[in-house]
């Protein structure tokens, strides 16, 4: 939930780590810092906000610290102890030896704490982070070497942990260890870096060493060398990473996700074009699992949390509309990993997550993994935890997702997984040559259609202005709209600060109906499929409790207008391929309601983009 970033080379290393921070920023953004080597000192400057005041303060550091060529940074997401500048990262060893950044909670960090008060040690924050800090400081002047120090200090740590350490009479190294959080490194010929997330290092190199739980690195300007935890050497070999660092600026947008939610059309084409063969419609054979692995599967588990939880449930509802024989689930990881869910050689789960580093999903895979269960993941990130400690993974064709709301990246897990459940299904035998042609051609409209949508922007914009001061929102919808609804909702949370609530269009009369006035919008989605009816005989109940309506049906059903105050029109499409294009307009219609309420978009209060803690 921190992001940190490290560098040990030739050119002056603040610009590179404010840099790198900034990148990051999306994963914490309540207090920031920096430490810098000036010839046989380290020098420190921290704030509470953003990266862009660390970088005004680090402008009035001592000149000696323009020419420093290695230093440590931190963004900082708070678990432990408040939002202030003494609990900021890098934190220093009462002794002075030791400056640190960390990312992931240390879980004994209580009993440490206690012991070394007990011998004399001063502590001065509240975080869990100092009591590392302050062991190795001891740690290392027992032993006078920093690998043996780093190995009793990761001995002795519980939880999670990425660290980024200075040792003050080591000059141009630093380490790094890594449990838990993601950490990744990387040498370009005449510096070495290390990072939280791969775009930060983009801008240097693509070739990177990810580091595996339980390993640690010494970086130098001349070269980067890992061990174990038991301080034995490892060779490691990079992994390259294709994404461009510009696909990780804001271009000419107010908003990374303004821009992210623009670039769905492209991640959709793209994740057909690489899976599907162009003359027809066969599944690409890189897409399938094992050959013959579905012969054994009778029980298909999606499992993930929050905006990718959302997008398996479009898989579900799609796989178990072709195949009604198969036990399909969609399960949220934070509760899988603590219920005794069924597992075993004849349970396929597939874990979906963009970052690859949440912690439920990570956890709930390894408790899958532990009962025999078939493991694949599906993330945006090549390298990443989910990717390594899996069986099988299938790479979402997203890019850089920096915006906090999760956009573009639900566009790459709902594309992947409809082309998945198509080729399990085939698999199986049980994918109809009909349902391939009406799907596959189904989806390759689908970008041109999305862009259609978005060109209704301005439109949308309006209504997003007309409804921002409803004290709350009621999303409805049935089946291929329940995760819209429950989607639509969550981006209004997250960057509006709006409540909004989403149900089953049929579940209202079942207790939400007592909430409805004149300011709760109710935003129903109606498309014209079977269920078109039904929900609109939801919406009028709704309408006859005086809420507002903001509609979404499909285009050219000009008698749904009567239901509604105001109403978006969708392209048409197949009834399973509707949340392609009905996310759109929710995305579109949270983002304005957050800008006219003046809302942070991009970093929104109190959340992180990926969670690695519990
Ligand atoms: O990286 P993951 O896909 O595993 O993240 C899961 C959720 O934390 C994430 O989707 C979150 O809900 C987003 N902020 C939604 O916009």
């Amino acid at each position: 939930m921190c992001g940190i970033m490290g560098y040990a080379g030739q050119k002056p290393a603040a610009g590179i780590i404010l840099e790198g921070l900034a990148r990051q920023e999306y994963r914490g953004y309540d207090s920031a810092g920096i430490a810098l080597r000036c010839e046989e000192t380290i020098i420190n400057a921290k704030i509470v906000g953003r990266v862009s005041e660390l970088t005004r303060k680090v402008k009035n550091m001592p000149p000696e610290c323009s020419v420093s060529t290695s230093g440590i940074g931190h963004t900082r997401w708070a678990t432990h102890g408040g939002v202030t500048e003494t609990n900021a990262h890098p934190h220093e060893s009462s002794d002075g030896m030791i400056v640190l950044v960390h990312n992931g909670i240390i879980e004994n960090s209580r009993e440490i704490r206690t012991r070394l008060e007990s011998e004399g040690v001063k502590f001065i924050t509240e975080t869990d982070t100092e009591a590392a800090c302050q062991l190795l400081a001891v740690l290392y002047k027992e032993r006078g070497d920093a690998r043996s120090a780093m190995s009793a200090l990761t001995a002795e740590l519980r939880g999670a942990f990425a660290l980024v350490i200075m040792f003050r009479d080591i000059p141009d190294e630093i380490w790094c260890a890594r449990k838990g959080s993601p950490l990744v490194a990387a040498f370009d010929g005449s510096a070495s870096y290390c990072a939280s997330d791969p775009t930060a290092l983009l801008e240097y190199t693509h070739d990177l060493f990810f580091l595996e739980e339980g390993e640690m690195a010494s970086l130098s300007p001349s070269r980067c060398e890992f061990y174990g935890f038991d301080g034995t050497e490892r060779r490691k070999k990079t992994i390259r990473l294709n994404w461009d660092s510009v696909m990780a600026d804001k271009g000419h947008f107010d908003h990374f996700m303004r821009k992210e939610i623009g670039e769905q059309p492209d991640v959709l084409r793209l994740t057909i074009d690489a899976h599907t063969i162009v003359t027809n419609v066969a599944m690409d054979k890189s897409l399938t699992l094992p050959s013959g692995l579905m012969k054994q599967i009778r029980r298909v588990q999606f499992v993930a949390c929050g905006t990718s939880y959302y997008a398996t449930l479009v898989a579900r509802d799609i796989m178990e509309s072709l195949d009604g024989e198969l036990d399909i689930r969609a399960e949220v990881a934070s509760e899988y990993r603590y219920r005794n869910v069924i597992g075993g050689g004849d349970t396929l789960a597939i874990f979906v997550s963009q970052s690859g580093e949440t912690a439920d999903t990570l956890a709930a895979a390894r408790i899958a993994k532990a009962k025999g269960t078939r493991c694949t993941a599906i993330t945006n990130v090549r390298g990443s935890t989910i990717d390594r400690e899996v069986e099988h993974t299938l790479l979402s064709m997203a890019g850089p997702e920096v915006g906090v709301a999760a956009t573009k990246t639900f566009m790459g897990q709902i594309s992947l997984l409809a082309l998945l459940v198509m080729a399990l299904l085939k698999d199986r035998g049980t994918l109809s040559a009909g349902d391939e042609a009406r799907l596959i051609g189904g989806l390759r409209t689908l970008p041109a259609l999305q862009q259609a949508m978005l060109e209704r922007e301005d439109e949308i914009k309006l209504l997003a202005e007309k409804y921002s001061d409803s004290k709350g929102f009621f999303f409805i919808g049935r089946r291929e709209c329940v995760p819209l609804t429950l989607e639509g909702a969550l981006k209004l949370k997250e960057i509006a600060y709006l409540p909004s609530e989403a149900y089953a269009a049929g579940e209202m009369k079942h207790g939400p109906i007592a909430m409805l006035d004149e300011k709760l919008t109710v935003v129903a989605l109606a498309p014209d499929t079977d269920l078109r009816e039904k929900t609109l005989s939801n919406v009028e109940e709704c309408r006859a409790r005086n809420a507002p309506i903001l509609l979404l049906a499909s285009e050219g059903d000009e008698g749904a207008r009567a239901h509604a105050n105001d109403i978006i029109f969708i392209p048409r499409t197949e009834p399973e391929l509707f949340p392609f294009i009905g996310v759109i307009p929710l995305q579109l219609f949270a983002y304005h309601t957050a800008r006219t309420l003046g809302r942070d978009i991009d970093m929104p209060r109190n959340l992180a983009k990926s969670v690695t803690v519990e």
